[in-house]
């Protein structure tokens, strides 16, 4: 396949960026998004140029570290991770334009790649769950629902790519934040905590400079873990009780 690429290259955060052209003749349409990347850098690092930079680690699927805009889509046109996505989704000929996710709380660390510390943050304000040290209890000790089990087990999927906020036009995390605030929240061993934890974690979503969620469901429709949109509601409904149970106990 011949492919033409026109990706994003910019020097750190302050660097105003631009796009950069580049023809690869003899692409296997069976490789990876990622290979065909790995092949760019190894011309591009031949002809003495600077590689492209951009995120990747298990390439698998799991970690969530890859993230590319492709022709406008977070991921590219099938719905699943950078790096589980095949040049055969691509026609010979094509032109397919890389760009990183754009994002004010996802600040150019270079070309497409960003700092998302800023998820990492939101989960410190109360992702966690408190524990005894010891033994490990009996796994059914603490019985749990079955659609609680469900809907705990299909939040938890969420891999924090962070293309639900680069897919959405307010830059919002909310899938994002309403996925780890519902998986432990549905369960019994996230209780003691439920109340603060989504109102530190909202709060510390605004810190980081995420939009507000105007109910698009542009980030669900992206998702490649397939999160649900109506966690968002589940959410929203936890942050108003837990609102209440706080102001009663003043
Ligand atoms: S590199 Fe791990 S999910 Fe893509």
């Amino acid at each position: 396949m011949k492919i033409t690429l026109e990706f994003w290259r910019q020097n750190g955060p302050e660097d105003p960026g631009h796009f950069e052209k580049r023809t690869l003749t003899n692409v296997d349409e069976h490789a990876s998004f990622l290979e065909m990347l790995d092949v760019l850098n190894e011309e591009l690092f031949a002809a003495g140029e600077e590689p492209v930079a951009f995120d990747s680690d298990c390439r698998e699927g799991i970690c969530g570290q890859c993230g590319i805009v492709i022709n406008g889509d977070p991921h590219g046109p099938e719905r699943t991770t950078t790096c589980q996505l095949h040049m055969r989704s691509f026609k010979d000929g094509d032109k397919i334009i890389l760009e990183p996710w754009r994002s004010k709380a996802f600040p150019v660390i270079k070309d497409l790649m960003v700092d998302r510390s800023a998820f990492d943050r939101i989960v410190q304000a109360g992702g966690y769950i408190s524990v005894n040290t010891g033994a490990a209890p009996d796994a059914h000790s603490q019985l749990v629902p079955k659609k609680n089990a469900d809907r705990s087990f299909e939040a938890a999927a969420c891999i924090g790519c962070g293309a639900c906020v680069a897919a959405c036009p307010n830059g919002s995390s909310m899938l994002f934040t309403s996925a780890k605030v519902m998986h432990l929240g549905l369960l019994p061993q996230g209780q003691p905590e439920r109340r603060d934890r989504v109102v530190n974690m909202l709060a510390q979503q605004d810190e980081e400079g995420f939009g507000g969620c105007t109910n698009t469901g542009a980030c669900a429709s992206v998702c490649p873990k397939e999160i649900p949109f109506e966690l968002i509601s589940l959410l929203n409904r936890d942050l108003m009780k837990s609102m209440f149970v706080k102001a009663r106990a003043r």
